[in-house]
């Protein structure tokens, strides 16, 4: 089974394209790696995938159906998190707002929701940090009840968009081995974006990489490679390794946070 299929898809925001002509299938359990620099497109992947954003050409399948909007199956964390109005509420009543639509507030929890939240609170450890407000716990901790709310239904594909930005490297390896964790457990397709992919080496399956519109899938030594890469960022581009790290290097700049690219 497939958990994604994209076959020649082309969307337009603002009137440029930000996805000019992507096709590409990601089997069902995979955990794929979203990378590119600033502007290429992976948070608009992700909503395309979630149907709040309709491409203008070709066709998508998400979990060999359709793409329909508010489905329970589709677990996703945002890259724009606006918790400010909501740090009054406990961490655990925040991650039932994933079941009760975001009608936050005064509602009572049906046994059958609770436990739901419940297991999804356990799964990333975080029972005693839901008890606090979610004003008094800070970025990283708060970074787990986010994930915990993807997990709400239990989705058979996760997508989390940059879980990693504000952590700490330590923390980042924690919140990594907690999405390979949650992936085992739920059997899902987690397609994870990030910045660099260092961290996401001992746990990803497959990388896609986008730039200028266009996107490439496959292992990291097919994928991140200078001449790939180079060709995504229209710029010539070197692959450092160092040990168990691996640098994206345009000129003398790490590439990967520098650039903001553009489809010509
Ligand atoms: N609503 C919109 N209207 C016009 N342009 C938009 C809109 N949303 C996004 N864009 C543009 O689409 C491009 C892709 O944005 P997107 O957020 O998908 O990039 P990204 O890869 O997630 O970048 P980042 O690493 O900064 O999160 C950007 O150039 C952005 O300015
Ligand atoms: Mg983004």
């Amino acid at each position: 089974m497939n958990a994604l299929s994209l076959n020649h898809v082309r969307v337009l925001l603002g009137g440029q394209p930000v996805l000019s002509d992507v096709s590409l299938t990601v089997g069902a359990g995979q955990f794929v790696g979203v990378l590119g620099p600033n502007g290429a497109g992976k948070s608009t992947l992700m909503r395309v995938l979630l149907g709040l954003v309709k491409p203008v050409h070709g066709t998508l399948r998400v979990l060999e159906a359709p793409v329909a909007r508010g489905n329970a199956m589709v677990g996703y964390m945002p890259q724009t998190r606006a918790l400010d109005t909501l740090s009054r509420l406990r961490g655990y009543d925040f991650v039932a707002c994933a079941v009760n639509g975001h009608r936050w507030g005064m509602f009572r929890l049906s046994r059958a929701t609770r436990r739901e939240v419940d297991w999804a609170v356990g799964v990333v450890g975080a029972d005693e940090l839901a008890k606090r407000p979610l004003a008094e716990l800070s970025g990283g901790e708060r970074q787990r009840l986010l994930l915990a709310q993807a997990l709400v239904g239990r989705p058979r594909l996760l997508l989390l968009d940059e879980p990693l930005a504000g952590l700490d490297p330590r923390y980042q390896n924690t919140v990594v081995d907690l999405v390979a964790h949650v992936r085992r457990e739920l059997g899902a397709t987690v397609l994870f974006s990030a910045h660099h992919i260092t961290p996401l080496l001992g746990v990803l399956d497959q990388v896609l990489y986008m730039g200028r519109g266009r996107a490439v899938l496959g292992s990291v030594d097919e994928v991140i490679t200078g001449p790939v890469l180079s060709h995504l960022y229209g710029t010539p581009v070197d692959v450092v390794r160092l040990g168990d790290r691996i640098f994206v290097m345009a000129g003398n700049a790490p590439a990967e946070d520098a650039h903001h690219v553009h489809d010509a």
